[in-house]
């Protein structure tokens, strides 16, 4: 199995996320980060152990505190479109209680406790990942893998025109990962989740007919967002965090994928958060790799599967 960390600011698709890392035989989730992005940092938190709750493993894997600003800039929330994130559900949080160590922190120890092995998937605003490489020189190359949820690939933006959300948050961040040498693959929101993987009325009414626990919590967290989507013309739901996990442990579900120059803009009036994905004919040397295309259907079977699966919340 693979050894990884979930970096999130947990709302909505964050949960789906966090529900493959945790259930997925194929996932060793070592650690769940948190960082600031869609919602009130401690309404975050309390989402995270929500979700570790409906996965039937609470107490089982270790949250971190991370960053609870960008690095230089004020928060900028989602909460329009995400609500509380998890649809108003709520627990009783009693010893529930984070790790004492700072995210940040965590993550450079537990990369560098297994060199070359450690595998992150980063899905929302990159200020811990970035603060982890300025703290340890050696982090970028102890990480195997980093996956991102982040940008546009030359497509629309959802925050501005420019800008998807993780990028627009901490544009610093984003541009210090991708000149820090991790090895990268980007799960860009145009068009990975925007045109290719959306959930419409009818994948929704599968999960939904599940009626397992799983399927009732992953409805009721997606609630709001399909609110939202509708309401700007997207039929359905968009899945960007979820889709990540799944691409890293599940690599086949990769239809086609190049090599990209990314660079994040950090100072254009309209154009801050903008991910510059550059596809090898402008002669920038490639630090990444853009996933193109996806299995939607794939995806789909492979969630719809984890999502009927029967397990107790504790
Ligand atoms: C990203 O921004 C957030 O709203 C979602 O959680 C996702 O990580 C999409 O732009
Ligand atoms: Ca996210």
């Amino acid at each position: 199995s693979l050894p990884l960390v979930i970096d999130t600011d947990t709302a909505q698709d964050d949960c789906v996320a966090l529900l493959i890392g945790l259930l997925d035989p194929l996932a060793d989730l070592r650690a769940i980060t948190m960082v600031a992005g869609n919602v009130g940092f401690d309404r975050q938190v309390r989402n995270a152990f929500l979700t570790l709750n409906a996965a039937g493993r609470l107490g089982e894997v270790p949250v971190h505190l991370g960053c609870r600003r960008p690095l230089t800039r004020p928060w900028v929330s989602a909460e329009n479109v995400h609500g509380d994130g998890v649809g108003g559900l709520d627990m009783d949080f009693t010893g529930c209680a984070p790790e004492a160590e700072h995210g940040v922190d965590a993550l450079v120890r537990l990369a560098a406790e297994r060199p070359g092995e450690l595998s992150i998937v980063a899905i929302g605003p990159l200020t811990n990942i970035a603060a982890a490489s300025l703290k340890d020189p050696d982090f970028a190359g102890n990480v195997k893998t980093l996956y991102v949820m982040g940008g546009s690939n030359n497509g629309r933006g959802n925050i501005t025109a420019a800008a998807e959300f993780n990028f627009y948050v901490d544009p610093e961040a984003a541009k210090a990962v991708f000149a820090a040498g991790f090895e990268i693959v980007v799960i860009p929101w145009d068009p990975l989740t925007l045109r290719q993987a959306v959930f419409g009325p009818s994948a929704l009414a599968e999960i939904a007919a599940l009626d397992t626990p799983l399927a009732r919590f992953f409805t009721r967290v997606c609630a709001a967002t399909l609110e939202f989507d509708r309401s700007v013309g997207i039929d359905g739901t968009t899945h960007p965090d979820s889709l990540t996990a799944a691409l890293l442990l599940h690599p086949e579900l990769v239809v086609r994928s190049a090599p990209y120059h990314v660079d994040v803009e950090t100072a254009g009036e309209l154009t801050r958060g903008y991910a510059a994905m550059s596809w090898g004919v402008h002669g920038l040397a490639a630090n990444a790799t853009v996933i193109e295309e996806v299995d939607a259907a794939g995806f789909f079977s492979y969630l719809r599967a984890l999502l009927a699966r029967s397990v107790t919340p504790v």
